[in-house]
């Protein structure tokens, strides 16, 4: 996806021309039969990508966050508990909107940058009781990713709902929906899928639907999942309006993402992200995440001492690419590079040679080229994307 201005941001990520040419298509009604097939087509779709065969999954207008709301709104009241495992803002988020919904919840925090270990999820479960348990795929302020499978194994079996915040994750890194045993996932449409914000993406096991069900009324109205399954089921029928340009959309880049294949997409972003690292390594920039938890889809980058944020970001933008500051604690202290969805080697590159010029430009000594001098090996997999 070459564009003039490369937008390296953890969300939204550069739009491939074909998603582009697929939003530009007229409007039609919802109620057209080709749309109709089309949002079938979609709905099978994110179910190859999440490799399952049993969850439900829904599209709605809406961001990630709407996804994350209608999750808990639907499968919790204030007689159950949720247990959180955040690795940073967006885990803590989870946190926020049971709160709002009088959700009891006990929020564990990792420290930022690291995730929480698999047994400390193991001694929560033994010595509390929960009704679901909350985790995020990869933080997107800190770029830690936590070990999704491992919690899954410990959960298996159990009665507690398990619920994946894949936001920064879901098209880029193996979510398999059915082998790990959740219960429920999210996304939004604006990161590893590639396509432009401005839908809420959800996949729900069975279990979750009974659950849902069995609650009978709930405080939520456009949110309330009960109203939108019989539209998953039958994309002609009305409850709300769909947004039908961005569903063309995100079936365009889901006809891009199984066109390349589930695992070489996700061996693709390994590659390009063990690159990246190789890149800022040899600039001499270091990770704020822990090594042991480093993300495939986006970087949290120290600054070298002395570099403002904001000159060091509008010297970056200056020359054509945006990347994102960092989020709370690390305002200031980090800029984050998003890695995410159709991107390849060529935007890999740029951002690093990008990354080069404007720290020489605020006066770091870096050596001309060494940036890709050190990307080079791993993107010819002369190297191991283990990096
Ligand atoms: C991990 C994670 N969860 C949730 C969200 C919220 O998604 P949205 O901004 O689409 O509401 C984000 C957004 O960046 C995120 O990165």
């Amino acid at each position: 996806v070459i564009q003039d201005v490369l937008t390296m941001i953890p969300g939204p990520t550069p739009v491939h021309e074909r998603v582009l040419d697929a939003l530009a298509r007229p409007t039609t009604s919802h109620q057209d039969p080709r749309f109709v097939a089309l949002f079938r087509r979609c709905l099978e779709s994110l179910n190859v990508l999440a490799a399952t065969d049993r969850a439900q999954p829904v599209v709605v207008a809406g961001s990630g966050t709407l996804a994350m709301e209608m999750a808990l709104v639907n499968l919790l009241g204030d007689a159950d508990r949720l247990l959180v495992l955040s690795q940073g803002y967006f885990g803590d988020r989870w946190a926020e909107i049971a709160a709002a919904f009088g959700t009891p919840v006990e929020l564990v925090r990792a420290e930022w940058g690291e995730a929480i270990p698999p047994e400390r999820l193991a001694g929560l479960l033994a010595n509390g009781r929960y009704s679901a348990v909350a985790m995020t795929h990869v933080d997107t302020s800190t770029g830690a990713a936590a070990p999704i499978a491992a919690y899954c194994e410990i959960l298996r079996g159990r009665d507690e709902l398990v619920v994946l915040d894949g936001v920064c994750a879901t098209g880029a890194l193996d979510e398999p929906f059915d082998a790990w045993g959740l219960d429920v996932l999210v996304t939004g449409a604006q990161k590893a899928l590639g396509a432009p914000p401005g839908l809420a993406i959800l996949w729900l096991a069975p279990r979750a639907l009974e659950r849902r069900r069995a609650r009978g009324r709930i405080p939520a109205y456009a949110a309330d999942l009960e109203r939108w399954l019989p539209i998953m089921s039958d994309p002609s029928r009305y409850f709300s309006t769909p947004p039908v340009n961005e569903i063309v959309a995100l079936d365009a880049a889901l006809g891009i993402a199984l066109e390349e294949g589930r695992v070489p997409r996700f061996a693709r972003h390994a590659r390009l992200a063990a690159a990246l690292r190789a890149g800022l390594a040899g600039l001499g920039l270091t990770p704020f995440t822990s090594p042991s938890w480093l993300a495939d889809t986006l970087s949290v980058v120290l600054h070298p001492e002395g570099i403002a944020d904001s000159a060091f970001r509008a010297a970056m933008a200056t020359r054509g690419v945006f990347v994102a500051g960092g989020i709370g604690p690390l305002a200031g202290r980090c800029f984050r590079i998003g890695h995410m969805g159709n991107i390849a080697s060529e935007e890999v590159c740029r951002v690093l040679h990008v990354v080069e010029r404007s720290l020489a430009d605020l006066g770091i000594h870096v050596r001309d080229g060494a940036a890709l001098a050190a990307a080079a090996p791993v993107l010819a997999g002369q190297r191991p994307a283990t990096l």
